[in-house]
């Protein structure tokens, strides 16, 4: 393997389908999901419908059930929340998408690309309020819960456009973004499944940790993928984070670099061949495996929260995951 290919690491990847301890509460989560989406006006139904068929890897409904399971028990909360989690993360990709200028999501043509800004902006919306209209139907903590998370997901796109073009970018600013954007949603996923599954509040908090350092993880190898990925093979638009001036880790550590000077050059012309024109700096300066260290480092942070859970199924699925969020190609 040359240092800028990552192996394909799908979710359902045998030996091990980590949806295995899980697949039947899976499957309800997405009867709640088509249920929860359907819409009677044809037009608008028509550009829901394009989210509710496109499907992406259900990562965070996974980890949801999973942490539920492997705390004690799935519950109806837990399958409702599930559902709750995936379309708050489909709200983010649509707004996402615009923000980004991209055109394929999901292998699909994006919602920008086929209606524009506008419809993206509404469609946003909507999945934003129909999931906490159906947080609404579990009790006051999941309103409180999902919303604070939401808050923060929020904060970290704005965080992440106002530093748009800013070459001097730290890491810890770096992290305070990728923290709101992405770890904070899927810390809220473990964290719930441990709350509904009656887990005692140490559990709880590990549990949140462990989400935490999962997204942390996920983000740094997305970031990756953005820089030195295949679009054919993640199924979405890359090189974006460049075009539109986001530094990301391996960036970071690039414009830190003796190499700093040139890549600054070739960053601020943010050409259509920026992305490959890279790629000899990001080898030669070591920013591609530096960040790969970090992702790992977190992976393992991650997986040794794991230890106050009794041993079972659902908990070894909780660490291929974590394995499989950094060693990803989609
Ligand atoms: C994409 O998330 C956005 C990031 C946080 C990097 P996913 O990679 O989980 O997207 P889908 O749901 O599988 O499409
Ligand atoms: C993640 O950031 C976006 C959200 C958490 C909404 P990216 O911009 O890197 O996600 P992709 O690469 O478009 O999926
Ligand atoms: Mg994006
Ligand atoms: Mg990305």
């Amino acid at each position: 393997m040359n240092s800028t290919t990552i192996p394909v690491v799908p979710l359902a990847f045998a030996p091990f389908d980590v949806t295995s301890p899980i697949a039947t509460e899976l499957e309800e989560v997405e009867r709640i999901l088509a249920r929860s989406l359907r819409n009677s006006h044809p037009r608008v139904a028509e550009v829901v419908d394009h989210v509710r068929h496109y499907r992406g890897k259900r990562l965070r409904p996974v980890l949801l059930l999973l942490a539920a399971k492997a705390c004690g028990r799935v519950t109806p909360s837990h399958l409702t929340l599930a559902a709750v989690v995936e379309m708050i993360h489909t709200a983010t990709l649509v707004h996402d998408d615009v923000l980004d200028g991209a055109k394929v999501r999901r292998r699909v043509a994006t919602v920008n690309a086929l209606w524009g800004t506008k419809t993206s902006v509404l469609l946003g919306d909507y999945l934003f309020t129909h999931a906490f209209h159906l947080a609404s139907t579990v009790d006051l903590r999941a309103c409180r819960e999902i919303g604070s998370a939401t808050d923060r997901v929020c904060e970290g796109e704005l965080c992440q456009v106002l530093n748009a073009g800013n070459l001097d970018l730290t890491e810890e600013e770096y992290f305070h973004i990728i923290d709101g954007k992405t770890a904070e949603l899927t810390a809220c996923c473990t964290r719930l499944g441990a709350i509904y599954a009656g887990a005692d509040l140490e559990t709880i908090e590990a549990m949140t940790r462990f989400g935490r350092y999962v997204g942390q993880a996920f983000q740094i190898a997305d970031d990756l993928l953005d820089l030195i990925g295949q679009e054919t093979l993640a199924g979405k638009s890359l090189g974006t984070d460049l075009e539109q001036g986001k530094l990301t880790l391996p960036l970071i550590h690039l414009l830190a670099s003796p190499v700093a000077e040139q890549a600054r050059e070739v960053i601020r012309s943010a050409g259509r061949n920026c992305r490959v024109e890279l790629q000899s700096y990001l080898v030669e300066a070591g920013s591609l495996q530096y960040a790969r260290d970090r992702a790992l480092e977190l992976a393992n942070l991650a997986k040794a929260e794991l230890a106050i859970l009794p041993s079972s199924s659902s908990r070894t699925m909780l660490e291929v995951m974590t394995d499989r969020a950094v060693q990803r190609d989609s």
